[in-house]
């Protein structure tokens, strides 16, 4: 039977158990959302012990090479003694600075972080509340305008998505694990047609990918398709379509399943949508983000249209997942995580 090592206290695992349920499972406090090795809020360092490969998938090198794991997906064949202060040496504080309804149910939520945090926009973060409470998010600002900005939808009785949008205040101390994720714009062929397809907040990391690329000066044709149920789940829309006036290379089109026809808004299923406008696709790169099914969907069909798989870049908004019984989301004791 393995052991981890936690806080100075041996816990045991059951067999196939990972890290992560072991700790939850006998108590502990850890933070932790999806528990599908995606988000990274449950990264750890081990101090000895072997860690299994799978445990770092999608962990930066530099991570790799300092013992990092993620705990969600940590089955370690022995003993594990996890170090202390291990993720928080990579966190950072950020204060809220301002929050700001975008519609009935976004938030825009704008985040001075109190230290260096380099990423790339599109990319998504931890954001950790002051108990440990981890959730990730996607980041639509670009570096260059100092604050972060992330977009948030509320979620009837989501915790973090609850008090961002109802307690929170601007002054507020958070914190901020990361960035990861492969969603971005690079440089390098600014010819290539690009599409940009997402539902809900998935727009947050799109919104900072199109003005990222306009603003390295993309010259080929840029797509951005928005779907939303009804008419109040899209957001941004007079602004985006400001922006697509202004860059001829730029077409907007803000879609809903349902709800009366609104200027220059489709009533539809987003993939049929996207056949229409941009049947030809081979060479194309793509973007897509938000709700998992339909960006599981996508990818396929866009790779049975003929992109290459190294040119979809997709961000699954997985919900965060359950410990038995609840959220699986809240510390179940006092967080001895700092
Ligand atoms: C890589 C990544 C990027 C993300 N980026 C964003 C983003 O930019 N903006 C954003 O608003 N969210 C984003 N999310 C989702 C976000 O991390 C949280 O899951 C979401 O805010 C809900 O947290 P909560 O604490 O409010 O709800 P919870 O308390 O975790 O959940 C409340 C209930 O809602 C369900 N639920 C949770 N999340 C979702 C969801 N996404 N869709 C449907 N049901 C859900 C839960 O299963 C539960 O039943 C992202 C997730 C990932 C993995
Ligand atoms: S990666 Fe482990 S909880 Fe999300």
């Amino acid at each position: 039977m393995s052991r981890v090592k936690y806080e100075a206290q041996w816990y045991p695992l059951e067999p196939e158990e990972s890290v992560l349920d072991g700790l939850l499972r006998q108590g502990v406090a850890v933070p932790h959302a999806c528990m599908a090795g995606v988000c990274q809020s449950c990264l750890m360092r081990a101090s000895s012990g072997a860690v299994p490969e799978k445990a770092q998938a999608g962990l930066k090198d530099t991570l790799k090479a300092r013992h990092y794991f993620l705990a969600c997906s940590c089955r370690p064949e022995g003993d594990l003694e996890v170090a202390s202060g291990g993720a928080d040496e990579l966190r950072v504080s950020a204060r809220i600075e301002a929050l700001e309804p975008l519609s009935e149910d976004v938030l825009r939520v704008r985040l001075r972080p109190q230290g260096a945090f380099e990423y790339r926009t599109g990319q998504y973060l931890t954001l950790l509340r002051a108990d440990g409470l981890a959730r990730s998010y996607s980041v639509a600002s670009l570096p260059h305008e100092g604050l972060l900005e992330l977009h948030v939808r509320l979620l009837p009785g989501g915790v973090m998505s609850t008090w961002l949008c109802s307690k929170a205040r601007p002054g507020d101390e958070v914190r901020l694990q990361g960035p990861a994720g492969e969603c971005f714009y690079l440089p390098g062929h600014p010819e290539q047609p690009l599409l940009l397809a997402g539902t809900g907040t998935g727009l947050a990391p799109l919104y900072g990918i199109v003005r990222d690329a306009l603003a390295e000066g993309h010259t080929g044709p840029i797509w951005l398709f928005h779907g939303a149920r009804e008419p109040k789940g899209l957001y941004l829309v007079g602004e985006l379509q400001r922006l697509a006036s202004q860059h001829s290379n730029l077409h907007y089109r803000p879609s809903v399943l349902e709800g009366r026809l609104g200027e220059g808004v489709h009533v539809g299923p987003l993939d049929a949508l996207i056949r229409a406008e941009c049947p030809k696709l081979v060479g194309w790169r793509a973007f897509l983000c938000g709700d998992p099914a339909l960006v599981s969907a996508l990818r396929k069909k866009l790779f049975l249209a003929g992109l290459s798989l190294k040119d979809i870049h997709a961000d699954s908004f997985l919900p965060s997942a359950s410990a038995p019984g609840g959220a699986g989301a809240t510390p179940r004791a006092p967080d001895t995580s700092r």
